[in-house]
């Protein structure tokens, strides 16, 4: 078997990340590798990937001598990620692990919302549990399962409650991700985009060279290739500025922050949680009103714009509202402008009224701008709300 393997190097919190196909069926031998002695374990994942991918985390658990395997599953959508599962889960926890002496080992199997509650909650029970990352979304695979930011959701802010807390471990089995729905395959291809369009132009240019074609066909050795570069790119960045204090870490965030606008505004409790814009495609449409703003600044030129929605629209990726609702059913939201701008406000970066954003300078080069006109930032809303 292939196997990749980063290294996330932060000091005594390094851990590495080993992406291959059929890995889970070994996770028990590549824990005590590890050197982690634990005898229970404590897997948080949720009915869609529990179903599908609980049974062979167990067996290979039981395989390596863990003596209690329990399961614990959270709702399998966004609006999840809330304090009150993090709540739920950590009662769960406290249940059935109720003396010092039984602590398990964390197992987070699914896709981002699972990895940044399960994290978060790992940080804070018994004031922090060793946990791995089991990421079975290509959106965990190339991003939330590394770098140790973790969180969920409050009060109607994205991320707003959450500590930095790195994995001891992150295994990622690229066979997982063969039951991901096409939808969900595409918004992780967002992130792969980003890192091309802002960190690394030789993958953008390998995306549109054919591989992004081979990507959304799931044909192994792309996706194996692909996974890695987005995880070393990444590790590079996260070793830089681990606790998000340089501004380099910044990086990841083009696209983000109109994008996280949208992601949160166009969420309705009451809604069907499929017609609001998954995080991949919410990002889309950020990473396109973020490059508008980026031409207005003369940092890019249309060539940029025109690659990125060339990539955009080979990934069946929305570039704009009116593509999402081509795409969607609904769509249709009221005072989605306003709510979006009122969103980008509450953003974690912004200080003192100064807004911030992450612009491309090139492809694969970006710079952070402060101070960025709000007539133009709402220029750049109505351009991807029309
Ligand atoms: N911590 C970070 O650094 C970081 C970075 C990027 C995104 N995020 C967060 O990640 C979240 C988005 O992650 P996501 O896109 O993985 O969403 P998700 O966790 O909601 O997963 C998307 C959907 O796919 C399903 N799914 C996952 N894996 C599957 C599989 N193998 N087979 C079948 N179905 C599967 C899930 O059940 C869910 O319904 C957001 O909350 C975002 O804020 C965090
Ligand atoms: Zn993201």
């Amino acid at each position: 078997m292939k196997l990749n393997r980063v290294d996330v190097d932060l000091g005594p919190r390094s851990y590495p990340v080993l992406i291959g196909n059929g890995l889970i069926s070994e996770l028990g031998q590549i824990v005590r590798e590890q050197g982690l002695k634990q005898t229970a374990a404590f897997v948080l994942t949720n009915r869609q990937v529990g179903g599908k991918h609980f049974a062979k985390v167990r067996r290979a658990l039981e395989k390596a001598a863990f003596t209690r395997v329990v399961r614990h599953n959270i709702p399998s959508v966004e609006s999840g990620k809330s304090w009150k599962n993090l709540e739920r889960t950590c009662k769960k926890l406290l249940e059935e692990f109720p003396d010092t002496g039984s602590v398990p080992l964390i197992f987070l199997l699914g896709g981002g919302v699972v990895g940044d509650l399960g994290g978060f909650a790992a940080g804070i029970f018994r004031r922090g549990v060793a946990f791995v990352q089991l990421p079975t979304s290509l959106l965990a695979a190339v991003d939330s399962s590394v770098g140790g930011k973790v969180a969920v959701n409050f009060s109607g802010v994205k991320n707003i409650l959450g500590v930095f807390n790195q994995p001891r471990l992150v295994v990622c089995d690229l066979a997982l991700l063969q039951t991901l729905d096409e939808r969900q395959l595409r918004s992780g291809v967002s992130e792969v985009i980003k890192y091309g369009a802002v960190c690394r132009g030789s993958l953008f240019a390998e995306l549109e060279a054919g591989a992004l074609k081979k990507l959304m066909a799931r044909d192994p050795d792309t996706l194996a290739d692909v996974v890695h570069q987005s995880v070393e790119i990444k590790a590079r960045v996260v070793e830089q500025d681990e606790f998000d204090k340089k501004g380099i870490r910044n990086v990841l965030n083009f696209g983000h922050t109109i994008g996280h606008g949208l992601e949160l505004s166009a969420y309705h409790p009451e809604a069907d949680a499929s017609e609001a814009p998954t995080h991949g495609e919410a990002i889309a449409i950020g990473m396109v009103a973020a490059t508008h703003l980026a031409m207005k600044l003369g940092m890019v030129d249309e060539t940029f714009d025109r690659r990125l929605r060339g990539l955009l629209a080979v990934a069946g990726l929305p570039a704009t509202m009116r593509e999402f609702r081509a795409q969607q059913a609904g769509g249709d939201y009221p005072d989605l402008h306003e709510r979006i701008i009122r969103a980008i406000q509450m953003d974690k970066k912004f200080r003192d009224g100064k807004n911030v954003f992450v612009l491309p300078t090139g492809i694969g080069s970006w710079r952070q701008v402060e101070n960025v006109d709000w007539g133009l930032v709402n220029e750049a809303v109505r351009v991807v709300l029309a």
